[in-house]
């Protein structure tokens, strides 16, 4: 009879306790993935950990069972809270940073997902949440028409300039779309920048990561020094010259453009 009202009490402490964790926690916690022995399948939360942690590499879908766990993610309010927090704290050390004395100080921005959102295209059936692959053709297409802005990131960038730094923008954007880039830049409320780094045919063939870190060492070589660098990609803030500190975007749903 102990034993069952002991067994009682915890269940239901163990109940209301999970019940107030929800008002901290808007995401379900979901249980271990695991089916049979050999067949293991990682838990979606920690999914998304581990690629925010540049553990999981190389990954090109999400587990097709997380779509609803990325879906709660991105609609609910925990993306838009984990960006304010890491703007929070780039702006912090923007503020706080002492300017070299020999060197022009700059920070690098990448563009897609880190500036702009494609929520809305991340979540039709073309992408469904990351189930399917992203591929550049119709990802510029709908990211020069209607993409958003990613606001605690403009705020951010605001402040940046305000902290008297110059901004370079480095996509992998083909030149091509440059125009169109700038517009759905300005029509999200960017302005100010000094350059803007895309990709052209000689950048062809070069891993992200190659073709980033390439762009990121001509600006080391023309003196500047790279205060900060965000991104949304591990390939954004990996490789050669990152910056002497990276921010990293949250970005659960893709691992690259595919072209
Ligand atoms: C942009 O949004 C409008 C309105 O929802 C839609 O009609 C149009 O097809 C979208 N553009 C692209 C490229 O998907
Ligand atoms: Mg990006």
């Amino acid at each position: 009879m102990i034993r069952l009202s002991l067994l009682v009490f915890v269940a239901f402490t163990l109940l209301s306790s999970s019940h107030a964790d929800a008002e901290f926690n808007p995401i379900r916690q979901l249980g271990r993935h695991s089916v049979g022995s050999d067949d293991y399948k990682v838990n979606c939360q920690s999914f998304r950990v581990g690629v925010e942690a540049n553990n999981l590499r190389d990954w090109i879908t999400i587990p097709s069972y997380c779509k609803s766990y990325i879906k709660t993610y991105l609609q609910k309010n925990q993306y838009s809270l984990d960006v304010e927090a890491i703007a929070f704290e780039a702006v912090d050390y923007a503020e706080s940073l002492q300017k070299d004395v020999f060197l022009k100080d700059i920070w690098v921005f990448d563009i897609e997902e880190t500036l702009l959102s494609n929520l809305g295209y991340l979540a039709s059936s073309s992408v469904d949440f990351g189930t399917q692959q992203v591929y550049a053709t119709p990802y510029y297409e709908w990211l020069t028409s209607n993409a958003t802005v990613v606001p605690a990131i403009l705020e951010l960038y605001n402040a940046v300039v305000e902290n008297g730094f110059e901004i370079v923008l480095l996509s992998e954007a083909p030149e091509s779309i440059g125009d169109a880039l700038v517009q759905a830049l300005q029509n999200a409320g960017f302005s100010g920048w000094t350059k803007l780094i895309l990709k052209g045919d000689a950048d062809n063939g070069k891993s992200p990561e190659e073709y980033k870190s390439a762009k990121r060492t001509e600006l080391v070589n023309l003196r500047y020094r790279i205060a900060g660098n965000v991104g949304d990609q591990w390939s954004d803030l990996s490789g050669e010259n990152v910056g002497i500190r990276t921010f990293k975007v949250p970005n659960p749903v893709y691992n690259r453009i595919w072209d």
